[in-house]
């Protein structure tokens, strides 16, 4: 495909998920959502998506990450919706139009109900069902050069198999790794198909890393527990990319050692950031451990209680970079009314990597979670993330003091791409 974008620059960009704008009736997260009784539907960005594709251009960014819903474009298990893939190739080819990179997500939590009802990760056959999905998306979508197969495989299992807060709202410690484990041969299935179709494809997961520290650091177990959460929450996932073995430590039990086939299956790795959090001992929970978020440095909370620690992203930039491969940070953003709160997140966010960049990392973009505004999983519509405010009445979509001084920031700050 002919497109207008000819070099390759610093990924300037913002990122979104379909649920989340636009819902779906098809998803699991549909009936999930109607007991928690909120609603994704009311950005109605599957309508307005041209309005909200402009937004791209006034903001100026040069890539995009989105991603496409699986259950509408595959509602019943033996029908593909033709016209909701027509739907997302037109985005598609708008954005290309305006050279702006698209970058896609197949994954990004939600799943059609018949999948996640008869094939739930912890079943072998989900693998199959994810690889026919992904065969009919690489046969149709056309354009498409960064791929993430997964959206944080790690949150999705903790939430959907150990906490029980997203589906399938299954909360069982084998059948969660029996789900990671199947997800991570999807990953790899996904990425041999793509590369046979699209040769020049960057491939990644977006996988959610934070900084975690001890409660106490005089207590031994915060200190203990806060070392296992790190390797199995940060590292576990970069160790099985290296090696194709990902090595489970589970606090007071053996550790457990899982072949996934996913040696060297990246091109690059997405990096999604948002907090630090607090680690302690506290042996009437799972597992013993309770997490807290306090504000320490004095940056302060979100609206949705999360530490603000720009800090933290140079350190799981430096661990991501024991891959060896381009990083780009595939999210990072704030929840808050205060739109001044908003631009020094972002600030302090962008200095630290600018300073990374100087230290010789080899970050190759930077996408702000969110455009707009829009359902957020477990907290509904009051977690304002966009950088445009929308009026949930109207639907008016209006940019906020952040969205300047994001564009201020792409015209101003020059990164430059490391060379190999
Ligand atoms: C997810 C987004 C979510 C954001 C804020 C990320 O973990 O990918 O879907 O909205 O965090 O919670």
């Amino acid at each position: 495909m002919d497109t207008n974008i000819k070099k390759e620059c610093f990924l300037w960009g913002v990122a979104t998920s379909a649920f989340q704008l636009e819902g779906s009736p098809y998803a699991d997260w549909a009936s999930w959502d109607s007991i928690l009784d909120l609603k994704p539907e009311v950005t109605n960005h599957f309508q307005l998506y041209k309005e909200d594709l402009n937004l791209l251009k006034e903001l100026g960014v040069n890539s995009y990450r989105f991603s496409l819903e699986w259950s509408r474009i595959q509602p019943k298990q033996n029908y593909w919706d033709e016209k909701a893939l027509d739907h997302y190739q037109e985005i598609i080819d708008i954005l290309l139009a305006n050279s702006i990179e698209p970058m896609v997500t197949i994954h990004h939590f939600t799943h059609p109900l018949w999948f996640i009802k008869k094939y739930p990760w912890h079943k072998d056959t989900s693998i199959d069902k994810f690889v026919e999905y992904t065969e009919k998306l690489t046969s149709k979508v056309r354009g498409i050069k960064y791929w993430i197969t997964f959206n944080e495989p790690y949150v999705l299992i903790l939430g959907g198999y150990l906490e029980g807060c997203m589906p399938p709202a299954i909360k069982d410690l084998s059948l969660a790794l029996k789900a990671l484990k199947n997800i991570l041969i999807s990953h790899a299935k996904a990425y041999d198909i793509i590369h046979s179709k699209v040769p020049n494809a960057m491939v990644s997961v977006a996988h959610n890393m934070a900084a975690l520290a001890p409660w106490k650091q005089w207590n031994p177990f915060d200190r203990l527990l806060a070392k296992i959460a790190k390797y199995f929450y940060n590292h576990s996932l970069l160790d099985a990319f290296l090696t194709g073995k990902l090595t489970v430590k589970i606090p007071f039990k053996k550790a457990q050692e899982i072949e996934v086939p996913i040696k060297d299956k990246i091109d690059f790795f997405g990096v999604n950031y948002y907090t630090r959090i607090h680690i302690r001992f506290n042996p009437f929970r799972k597992l013993g451990v309770e997490l807290r978020h306090r504000d320490i440095d004095g940056h302060g909370l979100t609206d949705m209680g999360w530490e603000i620690h720009p800090q933290g992203l140079e350190r799981v930039i430096r661990y991501a970079s024991k891959l060896k491969k381009p990083l780009i940070i595939t999210e990072n953003g704030i929840a808050t009314h205060d739109n001044q709160k908003k631009i020094k997140f972002m600030k302090h966010h962008i200095d630290v990597l600018e300073r990374c960049i100087k230290k010789g990392y080899d970050v190759r973009g930077y996408f702000y979670w969110s455009l707009i505004d829009n359902y957020e999983w477990l907290q509904g519509l009051d977690a304002r993330f966009g950088l445009y405010r929308v009026d949930f009445d109207t639907l008016k979509r209006k940019p906020t003091s952040a969205a300047s001084y994001y564009s201020y920031i792409i015209k101003s700050r020059n990164f430059q791409l490391k060379k190999n």
